[in-house]
């Protein structure tokens, strides 16, 4: 049971008593009566259930069906009821979702509405990305993308950009969690000794795999801990070369911090789930979950990433992908968790490939990434990971031996394509066969020759 604290659609909220793996849908829904906001999947896929929730970070998107009470504390919540103005006036996405005829039976318009909102009021044009954890089965996209691009030039109406986090109208209240601290601890030092004395509790980062346990698989969760109160966590910082990315990171977050850097993780991540879910999804609960086709992984391994795990005192350091044993079985001791990743700043040769069936809001069959050093023409240093090949995110160290010391170019590569099946016996599941994922992996290494040549290889690029 808890007590936590936020603004509803501009008005200041306690709810005391509740489960704090109540969602926010199911709230929303039953105690207010506000019933605009949809549940279509309850998995976090189909957006229905959209909200603006903003923090001192800014608004974003996210799915309601999948976020606890707890992970509102402090915050603003714009629900579709909330986007309207103070007499009803429509906000200018909804003036264009009628102009343009956006919405047909109108289940999803409410989700649509809420996200289009929130990124007109980022000044956000790429609205094929923001929409994209938006499903419509019978409008069709045309229609709302028209009416998002008819938006884009309206000004943001004044009721909209009013204040909004209790730390802005309520600062007694707001900063400051009215949570009990065993359940939302404020910093990593609280955690590391709440966790190491209760090692069986479950960690909750951003729910985006934890919401589905409860919503799917009806789990009650004795001891949740919530991590979103620790700012610590949140970080990434320049260290030198490197970058050290913090457990907390959202995937939003690290997609604006390695845009530039790492153009190439930064499109893989364009490509992780949907809007809604990089708002919520954590690097550490990423590698934490210890998934055999998460998406980050692979690319953090070929970076040559090094995780920093934590047991109430006691820090340790080791590689990322000695830290995935078996499959779901993580090198992570009793109360020990995930702080932070640390990658080179720099890594002009990685490139990450994601194979899934849909381009947008879809899982990896196989994610590659290879990261090959190659100097006065031959290949001194290579670094090759993948998903979605194994049980756990896994070096192709086989291919990485049969390149090293030979010159690079196509010779090279074929002659390392047979030890692809030297270091992976994949799986043959719904997403794809064994043999479709042998050789789309052997596939993507000369893709990765023709990438670093400078041709098109993105379908999004090649040409007839
Ligand atoms: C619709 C949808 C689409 C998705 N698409 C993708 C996709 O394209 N690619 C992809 O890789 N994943 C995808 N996912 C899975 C999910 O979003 C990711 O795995 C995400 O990174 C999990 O992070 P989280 O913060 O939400 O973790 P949570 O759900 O909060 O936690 C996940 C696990 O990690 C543990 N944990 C969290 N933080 C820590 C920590 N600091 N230390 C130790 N343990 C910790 C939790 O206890 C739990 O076991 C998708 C999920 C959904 C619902
Ligand atoms: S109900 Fe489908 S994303 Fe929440
Ligand atoms: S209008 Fe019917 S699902 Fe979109």
């Amino acid at each position: 049971m808890t007590d936590i604290a936020f603004h509803l659609n501009g008005t200041p909220v306690r709810v005391s008593g509740a489960s704090p793996t109540r969602t926010l849908l199911d709230w929303l829904r039953e105690e207010r009566g506000l019933t605009g906001t949809k549940e279509g999947c309850n998995e976090g896929d189909c957006g229905a259930c959209t909200v603006m929730v903003t923090d001192e970070t800014g608004p974003r998107a996210l799915n309601a069906c999948i976020l606890f009470l707890p992970q509102l504390q402090g915050k603003a919540i714009r629900t579709v009821e909330g986007i309207a103005g103070p007499e009803g006036q429509p906000h200018p996405v909804q003036q264009a979702m009628v102009a343009e005829h956006g919405s047909q039976c109108g289940f999803c318009t409410p989700g649509f509405v809420v996200s289009m909102a929130v990124a007109h009021a980022q000044g956000r044009t790429d609205h094929d990305d923001v929409l994209a954890g938006n499903l419509c089965r019978c409008t069709g996209y045309a229609p709302i993308i028209r009416a998002a691009k008819a938006a884009e030039g309206a000004p943001v109406p004044d009721w909209f950009s009013a204040p909004l986090t209790l730390a802005q109208t309520h600062p007694e209240e707001g900063a400051d969690s009215p949570l009990p601290d065993a359940l939302r601890p404020r910093g990593i030092a609280e955690l590391a000794d709440l966790y190491a004395a209760h090692p069986e509790a479950t960690l909750i980062a951003g729910a985006t795999d934890v919401g589905l346990w409860v919503t799917k698989e009806l789990r009650e969760l004795p001891l949740p801990i919530f991590l979103n109160g620790i700012a610590e966590l949140a970080r990434i910082e320049r260290q030198g070369d490197k970058l050290r990315i913090g457990a907390g990171v959202t995937m939003a977050a690290l997609r604006d911090a390695v845009r530039d850097l790492h153009p190439s993780l930064g499109e893989l991540l364009r490509r992780f789930a949907s809007e809604q879910i990089r708002n919520a999804a954590t690097v550490g609960g990423n590698i934490a979950n210890g998934s055999p086709i998460g998406d980050t992984p692979p690319a953090l391994i070929a970076l040559g990433a090094v995780l920093h795990l934590r047991q109430g005192e006691a820090t340790r350091d080791l590689p990322l992908e000695a830290f995935f044993l078996d499959y779901r079985k993580q090198d992570r001791r009793p109360g020990e968790f995930v702080e932070a990743v640390t990658i080179p700043a720099e890594a002009p040769a990685l490139r990450c490939y994601k194979l899934s069936k849909r381009f947008d809001q879809d899982i990896s069959a196989v994610c590659g990434c290879f990261n090959v050093t190659v100097a006065e023409g031959r290949v001194t240093a290579a670094r090759i990971a993948f998903g979605g090949m194994a049980g756990i995110p896994k070096r192709a160290a086989a291919v990485e031996a049969a390149l090293l010391g030979q010159p690079w170019g196509e010779a090279a590569v074929a002659a390392a394509l047979p030890a692809f099946a030297a270091d992976f016996t994949p799986l043959s599941d719904m997403r794809a066969s064994a043999g479709y994922r042998l050789q789309a992996a052997q596939n993507m290494l000369t893709r990765y020759l023709h990438d670093l040549a400078g041709r098109p290889v993105s379908v999004l690029e090649v040409q007839p």
